[in-house]
């Protein structure tokens, strides 16, 4: 784009301020800054004056889930056919580890984060123990695709070479960097954090495919041969990886993706649950309810809405292309923002000063036409480190992981 050009989008949005700080730059600056200033989705950055349209939800009813009781019935057959799917080689795996993590209030990666109590044992590593159970069973390898981004990626690579990939091959592994977004202040302005850059930050977890395409990841995928897609949070760490009775009883499905649930522990419990709306898939958020569709019950008893999602989920590739382009909700989230002011001096706010824009995985579940609920019990296969200490910390997951016969 043309400096003029540039300056006249600037001045439409409102941005006059970037022109100041871009006209102190040399040339080397300016083109960074440029850079970073053309990639921006200016429809996003408005959203920041509506932050309070609360997206529009549908009709809501219930979806049912595979439940425990019916997965233990049939648990062989359902493992026999996604070993068989995983030794086809049709199965890879997406580790999302791009987030900042900002509650567990770690600098760098948060799969470094060490949890061990008499040892070392990081969080990369027990993801990487947890997908070798299934692969020493199998017989292959998975391929593993590890998202990071600009903030943390080299940090990542290098720490997986350090610790020779916890045992894991190299050859299947793959790192790609997701896409950035900028924050803005409660005005809207664009925030800086050095004289030469935007203020950036990974733009959510929903764009992930959308990154693999835009690196060339999704080339490897075709050229594998992989149908199928298991996308995963870094912090779970009693998360099981291309869980081969999952993949067989989504394959039997016929369904087109499928999400690990857990039942919720009381019907106002703080999670997403997924549901249908408009009769798709959805996730719909606990403070999207109405008191009537929280304690909503079957003749059975059981909550209607009963099943929270756990960030576990399986998609079929072809599936992914067909949604890839489709405009996804942004969410807006008020966050603490580093940032340079007018004169230069760097702040770093202990209290939120602005928003920063989001894409969410949850929301593709509503781009499908189906999805598969496959209910997991809580304690053996879900315990997210959010926090340092209390509710999904450090000691919450260190006790389930020792619950679970893991030394720490
Ligand atoms: P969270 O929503 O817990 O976000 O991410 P976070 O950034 O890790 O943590 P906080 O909110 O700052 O404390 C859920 C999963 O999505 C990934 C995270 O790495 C985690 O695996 N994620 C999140 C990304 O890969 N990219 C993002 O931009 C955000």
């Amino acid at each position: 784009m043309r400096e003029d050009e540039l300056f006249t989008s600037l001045k439409e949005h409102g941005q006059e301020h970037i022109i100041e700080a871009y006209e102190k730059l040399d040339d080397a600056g300016k083109k960074k800054l440029a850079a970073q200033l053309e990639k921006i989705d200016w429809d996003m950055v408005a959203m920041a004056g509506n932050k309070e349209a609360a997206q529009e939800r549908g009709k809501l009813e219930p979806l049912s889930a595979l439940e425990v009781s019916e997965i233990e019935a049939n648990k062989a057959a359902y493992e026999a056919k996604g070993l068989e799917a995983i030794r086809q080689g049709k199965v890879g795996a997406v580790l999302l580890a791009g987030g900042q993590g900002t509650r567990l209030g770690s600098d760098g990666p948060k799969g470094k984060y060490n949890i061990g109590i008499t040892k070392d044992v990081y969080i990369f590593e027990r993801l990487i123990r947890n997908l070798l159970d299934v692969t020493d069973k199998a017989g292959c390898f998975v391929p593993l695709y590890i998202m990071t981004s600009d903030k943390n990626n080299d940090e990542t690579v290098a720490f997986f070479e350090e610790k020779n990939y916890f045992g894991y091959p190299k050859e299947y592994v793959a790192f790609f960097k997701q896409e950035m977004a900028p924050s803005v202040d409660y005005d809207g302005k664009l925030l800086m954090e050095a004289a030469d850059s935007l203020s950036l930050s990974p733009n959510g977890n929903g764009g992930w495919f959308y990154s693999m395409a835009v690196n060339g990841v999704v080339d490897d995928v075709h050229k594998r041969g992989i149908e199928w897609l298991n996308i995963f949070a870094v912090d779970n760490v009693l998360q099981r990886i291309a869980d081969p009775v999952f993949v067989g009883a989504t394959l039997d499905s016929g369904r087109v993706s499928g999400a690990k649930v857990v039942r919720k522990a009381e019907p106002n419990e703080k999670v997403g649950v997924l549901c249908l709306e408009d009769g798709k898939p959805s996730i719909v958020e606990y403070y999207e309810m109405t008191e009537e569709i929280i304690n909503s019950r079957e003749p059975n008893g059981d909550l209607s809405y009963n099943f929270g999602v756990i960030l576990n989920y399986l998609f079929r590739v072809d599936k992914l292309e067909e949604i890839m382009n489709a405009k996804m909700p942004v969410h807006v989230v008020e966050k603490k923002i580093p940032y340079i002011d007018k004169e230069g001096n760097f702040h770093k706010p202990e209290t939120p000063n602005g928003y920063k824009f989001e894409l969410l995985v949850l929301d593709m579940i509503h781009l499908l036409e189906n999805c598969l609920s496959f209910e997991v019990v809580r304690n053996y296969e879900f315990a997210p480190i959010k926090n340092k200490t209390g509710v999904d910390s450090v000691e919450s997951a260190q006790a389930l992981l020792q619950q679970n016969g893991v030394t720490l």
